[in-house]
This record gives C-alpha cells, structure tokens and sequence, in this order.
C-alpha cells in the first residue's frame, strides 16, 4: 500500500508542492513577525513623542500664566529659584517636582497648585507642566546660584 503510494509519480509531485508551498508559509509568517513587532514599535514610540508634545505646548502656556511671574519667563528665576537650572534638574525626580508643585512649600511664597489643595490646576495640568520643565534639562545651563537667582 505505501509502496503504491511512494511509487505513484504524480501523488509524489503533489505531496512535495503541498510540503513547499508549507515551507514557504512558515516562512512568510515567521519572517512577518518580527517585521510587525518593528513598526508596532517605532508606531508606539511615535505615539509617545506627540503626547509629550502635546504636553509641552500646555505646559509652555501653564507657565507663562502660573509661574513666570516668580520663576521667570524661561525658569531663569526672579523672586523664586531658578528651575531651568543643571543643578536644580538633575537633583530633583519627576515625582518631587511634582509634589512640590501639587502642594506648595508652606511658610514660603510657593502656593499649592493642586485643586484638592485649593489651587487652580489639575492633575493633568501638573503632569503637563513637570514634562516641560523636564524638558529644559538637555540644555540647562549652570546655575548654582539657582536657589537664590537674585542673589537674595
Ligand atoms: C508667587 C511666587 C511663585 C509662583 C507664582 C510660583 N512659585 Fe514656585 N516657588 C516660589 C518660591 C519662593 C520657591 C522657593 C521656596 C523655598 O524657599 O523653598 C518656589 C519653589 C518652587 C519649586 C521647588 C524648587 C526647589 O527649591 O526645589 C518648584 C518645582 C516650583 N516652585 C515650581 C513652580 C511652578 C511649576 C509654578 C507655576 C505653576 C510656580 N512654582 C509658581 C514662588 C513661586
């Protein structure tokens, strides 16, 4: 029976293009995936990008409004420490930044921003704020005059 089988030359042919046309799937779905987790990838990271963009264009306009007037226009600091600082950046995490700014520095003219802590800003708004900050870092300059910017 199975000699029959081996011995039939078309039976042969068909059962070897059916085994190519596998291999060729195998390799078409395997040589896929990695292509996918690639553009899945540099999509996702794209994603990313515009969302901190988004968030620096609020925070941009957040500070111009809210802070400038203490920390000036470009976080150069006036009456309150310069925040586009070296030292300040990479001394502080994003989650004290945020805290800070949530809650204010009580006794001092740091007011709470949060609105569960009667301030005008949300969460979100907050978040947005931290990332612009956070985004002076490539280019802070060196302040180490930064906690006192008018030499007070
Ligand atoms: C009325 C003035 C004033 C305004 C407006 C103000 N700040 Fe401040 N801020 C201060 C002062 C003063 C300090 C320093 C307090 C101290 O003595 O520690 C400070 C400190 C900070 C610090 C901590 C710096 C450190 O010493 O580690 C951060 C962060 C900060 N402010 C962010 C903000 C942000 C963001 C805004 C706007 C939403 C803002 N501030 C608006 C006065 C102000």
């Amino acid at each position: 029976m199975t000699e029959a089988i081996r011995d039939d030359p078309a039976l042969v042919r068909s059962t070897r293009r059916w085994q190519q046309a596998g291999i060729w799937l195998m390799l078409v779905l395997v040589l896929s995936f990695p292509l996918y987790k690639l553009t899945e990838s540099s999509r996702r990271a794209n994603a990313t990008a515009l969302q901190q963009q988004a968030q620096i264009a609020t925070g941009t306009q957040l500070w111009a409004l809210n802070c400038a007037e203490c920390h000036g226009k470009m976080g150069q600091g006036i009456s309150a420490p310069a925040l586009n600082s070296q030292q300040f950046l990479t001394s502080v995490t994003d989650a004290q930044m945020t805290n800070i700014i949530r809650g204010g520095i009580p006794g001092t003219a740091m007011p709470a921003w949060l609105a569960d802590y009667g301030g005008p800003l949300t969460d979100q708004e907050i978040a947005a704020l931290v990332t612009y900050i956070r985004s002076w870092e490539p280019t802070a300059p060196s302040r180490p005059d930064w906690r006192t910017p008018s030499g007070g």
